[in-house]
């Protein structure tokens, strides 16, 4: 799938990607495989996921358009950066999210390598995993294998980098079209 200009999608995301239902019911599942504490969201896009967590969120997105909108829902707790490069120490951070991100980058090892770098030991990261194939089965069509967020492929990159399948969870993307079950997984950092 090629990336959307995010730069011009963000004055309609919210709207068109199932805007508050659909972010509150993303945050409600997520937050059930984080441990407490911040999270860094890695793609926070507009932030209407990460605003509507209840803990405090840093978001970084490549998108300064998409970071407008997060700035405004998180002031002074956002800043633009490169998924594959995050400008955070080794080993310092208890919980990260990806939400809609791995099935967009074709590099989506680069991503959960950086992101197994910055996590301490114990800590998590939990991804959006078979996007596509959730809008498709919503669709009643079957899911076509090779996505760069195939749940396979995210577990295998997580073990080659020191990440272990720790959890699971789902939410329904309201307001899309056949309001599809978008997986979610998690994965801790190995002690
Ligand atoms: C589908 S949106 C998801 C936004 C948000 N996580 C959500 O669920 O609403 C994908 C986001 O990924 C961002 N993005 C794409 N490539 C990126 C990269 N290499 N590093 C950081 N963000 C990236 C885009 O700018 C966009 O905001």
């Amino acid at each position: 799938m090629t990336m959307p200009d995010y730069e011009v999608e963000a004055a309609r995301y919210d709207e068109s990607r199932g805007g508050q239902p659909r972010a509150r019911a993303a945050a409600t599942a997520i937050e059930t495989l984080l441990p407490a504490g911040p999270v860094l969201d890695v793609a926070v896009g507009t932030g209407i996921v990460a605003a509507a967590m209840a803990r405090p969120v840093i978001g970084v997105d490549l998108s300064s358009a998409m970071l407008g909108h997060a700035s405004r829902r998180l002031p002074g707790r956002v800043a633009r950066a490169d998924a594959r490069s995050l400008p955070v120490a080794s080993d310092s951070v208890s919980a990260v999210t990806a939400i809609w991100l791995l099935h967009l980058m074709p590099d989506s090892e680069a991503v959960v390598r950086e992101v197994a770098r910055v996590l301490r030991r114990g800590g998590v990261f939990v991804c959006t995993v078979d996007k596509r194939a959730a809008h498709r089965l919503a669709e009643g069509n079957p899911a076509l294998p090779g996505a760069r967020d195939e749940r396979s492929r995210v577990e295998a990159l997580g073990a080659r980098y020191g990440l272990a399948v720790s959890g699971e969870g789902s939410f329904v993307g309201y307001g899309q079209d056949y309001e599809p079950v978008f997986p979610l997984l998690a994965l801790t950092k190995k002690q």
